[in-house]
């Protein structure tokens, strides 16, 4: 354990660090974030770190995926105790860059992924996953890094990235990670601080449903009578609203598939003015 983790806040110091890295024979995993850190980013830190020699955290609350500006200035800023969570996890390394660092005067370049960013998150956060996927490009290229972490608990913003980081020969190794959650099943989320103990206590309903709909649909329940099943259940719990309630194929998020081929499900709903978002397996 360290007392705190060394902040660097340009490429040019980001750079200088990983090259020395590199130079010793060390390869370097990277962990993006957008902070206000809770046990499932830590996670991608320990997974960088078992399969690295070093870990770099990065933290920028990126403007270009955010589609509402009241979101994004409301988003949490929690710098210190982010990076003392950090040294904590035994990572190595927080880049914190400077909005003018990433997207200086005359920034013009978006990198659009089509087919697995449509739907879902895509079709109700218009942009969205131009702005995630130009942003992390960007920290793939300025980080020169070995390997990059991203949770399943946004699985479309991993398939994204996957595609982008293939598509364009980016030179790293994308890893997935499960989805950390409470006991009780809520995926763990930045976002969850927002729910009063009411809705706390309600949010739950969404993974259970999900999960129980996963269960019919394996066991040859009919797919649309089993989501049906599942939206009703949430709202009966008493979300407010359901954005999207669906089955994917898992290599392409394509929404027709065969029953043998991997899929999962995917969902948004509304508690109040959060809303939260979740995935599952289905088999
Ligand atoms: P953020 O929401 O901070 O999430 C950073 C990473 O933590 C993502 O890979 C996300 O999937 C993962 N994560 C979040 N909650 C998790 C949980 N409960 N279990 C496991 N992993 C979890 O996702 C973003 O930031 C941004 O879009 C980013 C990729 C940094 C680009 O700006």
């Amino acid at each position: 354990m360290s007392a705190s983790v060394p902040i660097v806040r340009t490429v040019a110091d980001l750079r200088a660090q990983v090259g020395e890295w590199h130079a010793a024979g060390q390869t370097v995993g990277l962990i993006p974030t957008m902070g206000a850190l809770h046990a499932g980013h830590l996670s991608l830190v320990a997974a960088a770190l078992s399969h690295y020699d070093r870990a770099i955290a990065t933290l920028f609350v990126n403007p270009k995926q955010f589609n509402d500006p009241a979101d994004y200035a409301n988003y949490p800023r929690t710098e210190e105790s982010d990076a003392a969570k950090l040294a904590e996890a035994d990572a190595h390394l927080l880049y914190c860059p400077y909005p003018a660092e990433m997207y200086p005067d005359g920034f013009s370049t978006n990198v659009t992924v089509s087919g697995v960013s449509a739907g879902l998150c895509g079709g109700a956060r218009a942009g969205h996953f131009d702005g995630v996927a130009t942003v992390c490009s960007k920290l793939f290229l300025q980080s020169g890094a070995d390997g990059a972490f991203f949770g399943e608990k946004d699985y479309q913003q991993l398939k994204v990235v996957q595609r982008f980081a293939a598509d364009l020969d980016i030179p790293i190794t994308i890893h997935p990670c499960a989805t950390v959650r409470d006991p009780d099943g809520l995926a763990l989320s930045s976002r969850n601080q927002h729910l009063s103990p009411e809705q706390r206590a309600i949010a739950p309903a969404l993974y259970r449903a999900m999960t129980a709909a996963a269960a019919d649909i394996a066991g040859g329940r009919d797919r649309d009578q089993a989501l049906e099943a599942a939206k009703t259940a949430i709202l009966a719990a008493g979300y407010n609203r359901i954005d999207y309630l669906e089955a994917r194929r898992e290599t392409d998020l394509n929404i027709e598939f065969s029953s043998g081929e991997p899929a999962r499900i995917f969902a948004a709903a509304f508690l109040g003015e959060t809303r939260l978002i979740d995935n599952t397996p289905i088999g």
